[in-house]
């Protein structure tokens, strides 16, 4: 025993990031969060970093050609807006970690997606009792045979309940609240967290079965799980939206199998999840016409055009006090810059104001698209004019002032006419219109701030 404890020593780990320091500081060196740094029990089994992740299959090298594809296929997982983030749907052998705030509907979407599968399913339940889980499932309409469900936080208890059941697809529910005995880390720790997934990444790959772990989003709100679990794993899905309205978003922010730039869109209703079939109506729902300060951008979330409502508001700030630059749902940094253009070549006095600005429907969007949008919904709320009704907007705007172009404006074009917008502010250069909506709409091509804001006749 004593030789044992001799072995083990005191480490602190980052909770967010998992770097590792023999002494506690304030600020970890790894990610620079503050109060981040937890102590940790180090040393023989206890150190999960030493867990090897064990290949596939033992195989000699081979030519790239000859390498075999047929394993890493997606197969549909029986919820479209699901096949949709992934690719196509979910590769056996592979680990994907569902992150989000609780509440959103992690628990409710895996089991739909359990019960949208014909074959073998096992879902564990670390947070849930059984009876809650059956409850709930009853009503999401997900009773099925094939379908199991062990309320279990032991992870060798787990591993034996996957050998029983031999089942093609499991889910953990969730991550965090997982315990392996056998490393002596405390329950909920950052080396539990990263030594259950490094397991449980082997047995997904030595059994070819598909895993979705359950991550609690890290008090920054942008992240599925302790970040070391990213790297562990094959996709990250991030589930996010408001959890005061029924819409929710997914996106894959890491995805080994495909492009992490698709979004699923769900609204949560009576019976669980369902998809949305007409997002930008439901985006546009709440929008009141002839109010200063919004702006109608068609934006695209991967291959999919969405129109969104954007709004903006300015008042005096304080003197002597930094001028507030509050972001919601729109990138932080880029309404800072934004502003500064706008003041600088648009000669919009934005300097002296507070500015709030945000995407209406909890939506979180990072589009240079959006740029225009930002820029004529402030000058709008600056000088009390709402623009035009029938009147969508779209495009970058550069540090000197010029409209760049953006990806897909045909298909921008054609989703803003399809809602009954007719005139559309666009850069210059962009493709012309589809056949079908060019008499539809009237396109107006800008190449400057300057001339955007006289098209949409904000200049005072
Ligand atoms: P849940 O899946 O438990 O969220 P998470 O696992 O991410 O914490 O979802 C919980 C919320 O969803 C809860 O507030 C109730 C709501 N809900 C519905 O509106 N309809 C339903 O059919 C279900 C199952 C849940
Ligand atoms: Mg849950």
């Amino acid at each position: 025993m004593a030789a044992k404890s001799s072995k083990i020593k005191t480490l602190f780990a980052c909770s967010e990031c998992g770097a590792q320091t023999p002494k506690w500081a304030g600020r970890c060196t790894g990610c620079g969060d503050w109060n981040t740094l937890v102590e940790e029990l180090s040393g023989g089994a206890a150190d999960a970093t030493v867990i090897p992740l064990a290949p596939t299959r033992r195989s000699g090298p081979a030519r790239i050609g000859e390498v075999r594809t047929d394993t890493a296929r997606p197969i549909s997982t029986g919820i479209d807006e699901l096949d949709v983030v992934l690719g196509g749907g979910l590769v056996a052998g592979s680990v994907t970690l569902l992150g989000g705030e609780p509440g959103i509907g992690k628990s409710t979407l895996l089991l739909q997606l359990l019960a949208a599968r014909d074959d073998t399913t096992l879902y564990v339940s670390a947070e849930e009792s059984a009876t809650q889980v059956r409850l709930r499932a009853e009503r999401l309409d997900a009773i099925r045979p094939d379908l199991w469900l062990h309320a279990e936080t032991s992870l060798p208890h787990v591993i034996n309940a996957i050998d029983e059941t031999q089942p093609q697809l499991v889910v953990i529910d969730s991550i965090q609240t997982m315990v392996d005995p056998e490393l002596s880390s405390a329950p909920g720790s950052v080396g539990q967290v990263r030594g259950c997934a490094h397991r449980l990444v082997n047995e997904a790959k030595e059994r070819n079965i598909a895993i979705v772990l359950v991550g609690h989003v890290t008090k920054d709100g942008n992240l599925a799980g302790p970040r070391v679990l990213e790297h562990v794993v094959d996709t990250v899905l991030q589930f996010e939206g408001d959890r005061h309205h029924a819409l929710r978003l997914l996106r894959a922010v890491k995805h080994r199998f495909g492009p992490t730039n698709e979004l699923g869109l769900f609204e949560m209703v009576g019976a669980g999840l369902v998809a949305v079939p007409d997002p930008s109506t439901m985006f546009l729902a709440d929008r009141r016409t002839g109010i200063a300060g919004s702006a109608v951008v068609p934006t695209m979330e991967g291959r999919r055009p969405i129109v969104v409502e954007l709004q903006a508001l300015t008042s005096p700030g304080l003197e002597n006090v930094p001028k507030r630059r509050s972001a919601q749902g729109i990138d932080g940094g880029r309404l800072s810059m934004l502003m500064a253009v706008l003041g600088q070549r648009g000669r919009i006095k934005v300097g002296d104001q507070d500015v709030y600005a945000s995407a209406a429907g909890g939506a979180k969007l990072t589009e240079p698209g959006l740029d225009l949008g930002i820029c004529l919904a402030v000058a709008s709320a600056m000088n009390d004019i709402p623009l035009p009704a029938d009147m969508a907007v779209f495009g970058e705007v550069g540090l000197g002032g010029e409209i760049r172009q953006v990806s897909h404006a045909p298909r921008r074009v054609t989703e803003a006419s399809r809602l009954g917008f007719r005139r559309i502010i666009l850069p210059a250069k962009s493709p012309d219109a589809d056949d079908e909506v060019a008499g539809q709409v009237r396109l107006i091509r800008v190449s400057t701030l300057t001339e955007a804001l006289r098209a949409a006749t904000l200049t005072p």
